[in-house]
């Protein structure tokens, strides 16, 4: 599978991998040996965050010292990382906590520094990417922040595919790229994100799942942001990945 997907990424060009975390099983040496080897023949620059995967689940010792040692050694140094172009301002939050395994939450040192990356890109598309999706609680705390993301990316629930949230941010979820513990009967699923435009917002979001041969795109959403509000323009309102969906 991790062949099948390096491809078919390699054919898509893209400009960044943006990686919502779960990179290993139960966060081993081996297994992040493994996902390190897979990121470093990727064909563009990868950001990345950690997932609740990715701390140890029964070395406590480990998990309440030092719970992101393998990903800070294997993946990358910093669990919030930035990345900033002409275009995109991307946010990485580290939403993982060592005391509630599958839970995840947003620290008040994490929101500051959020408010002040998008105040000082405001001009740019600002894309907020964290491992757990956004709870009601999440979105109180932006309207408090009275900043918001224009995009939310999210993992953690193995369920692919764009869909509106009524605050305002349009939300898109991960799919399960390359693990066989796959949910719901989905097949293995990435999405592509274009950029159509920055001023007004504007994103293309192709949902691309495996078909037991090849990755193909099974869906395309775009929409259109104004004032911090989406719409969807084309394309279906929400992505039903499905093993059994015709494909071979
Ligand atoms: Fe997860």
């Amino acid at each position: 599978m991790s062949e099948a997907i390096l491809d078919d990424v390699i054919e898509q060009k893209p400009d960044y991998a943006l990686i919502s975390g779960d990179f290993t099983q139960r966060a081993r040496a081996s297994q992040f040996e493994e996902a390190a080897a897979f990121l470093k023949r990727l064909p563009c620059p990868f950001i990345a965050i950690p997932g609740n995967h990715d701390i140890p689940l029964y070395h406590w010792p480990l998990r309440f010292l030092q719970p992101l040692r393998g990903y800070r050694r294997h993946i990358n140094t910093d669990p919030d990382p930035i990345l900033v172009d002409s275009e995109i301002c991307v946010v990485g939050l580290n939403t993982v906590t060592r005391w509630r395994w599958k839970e995840g939450r947003v620290r008040s040192s994490q929101i500051k520094s959020t408010r002040k990356t998008w105040l000082s890109n405001a001009d740019r598309l600002r894309i907020l990417m964290m491992h757990h999706p956004p709870s009601e609680g999440f979105m109180k705390l932006s309207k408090i922040l009275g900043e918001k993301p224009d995009l939310i990316l999210s993992g953690h629930l193995h369920q692919g595919g764009a869909t509106l949230h009524p605050d305002g941010p349009l939300l898109i979820a991960a799919g399960t790229a390359i693990s066989n513990r796959l949910r719901g009967g989905q097949a293995n699923a990435y999405n592509v994100i274009e950029v159509l435009s920055s001023h007004p917002h504007a994103v293309k979001v192709e949902t691309r799942a495996w078909n037991k041969k090849s990755f193909e795109s099974i869906a395309a959403q775009s929409f259109e942001g104004v004032d911090g509000k989406w719409k969807l323009t084309s394309g279906p309102a929400a992505v039903h990945i499905e093993v059994s969906s015709g494909h071979s």
